[in-house]
């Protein structure tokens, strides 16, 4: 699995606790930032982030911002990408089993790095459950591609 990560300048303490997260699970990742301590606009890392999702570059994007919401809604005007915003742990994993979300969202200013790390842990290790939810999933997919 290849996971590229990503925050604006107020996710960056939580991209570091999910990138030490990676690294333990052994999870190839790419980094893109932001780097810069001074303000970003997170449409400019969760677009790109998501596209290289949607091309097959990447198979999954964690995205980071103050509140995951501005990520969230970026990341999901790119055709076929399913960003979940996710501060909990069952819809961490819930969102893997039913919705086979590709994007995992998470809101710094939201939740701490203890669940922060948790959440990252539990969506990159849950799979698919496919069944009826293929169904459901192929049916917003024919909605993109009408
Ligand atoms: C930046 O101040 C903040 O708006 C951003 O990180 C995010 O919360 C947007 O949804």
């Amino acid at each position: 699995m290849k996971v590229i990560l990503a925050s604006d300048h107020g996710g960056v303490n939580l991209r570091k606790e999910v990138a030490d997260v990676l690294n333990e699970l052994e999870v190839e990742f790419e980094d893109i930032g932001c780097d810069c301590e001074s303000s970003v606009d997170y449409p400019d890392y969760a677009i790109p982030a998501a596209e290289r999702v949607a091309n097959g570059e990447f198979d999954k994007a964690i995205l980071i911002c103050g509140t995951g919401i501005g990520m969230s809604i970026s990341a999901n005007k790119v055709k076929g990408i399913r960003a979940a915003l996710v501060h909990d742990l069952f819809t961490a994993k819930v969102t893997r089993e039913h919705n086979d979300s590709n994007v995992l969202c998470m809101g710094e200013r939201v939740i701490g790095p203890g669940l922060a790390r948790e959440i990252a842990r539990t969506w990159v290790s849950t799979d698919f459950e496919a069944g009826r939810h293929e169904r459901r999933v192929s049916k917003i997919a024919e909605y993109e591609n009408k």
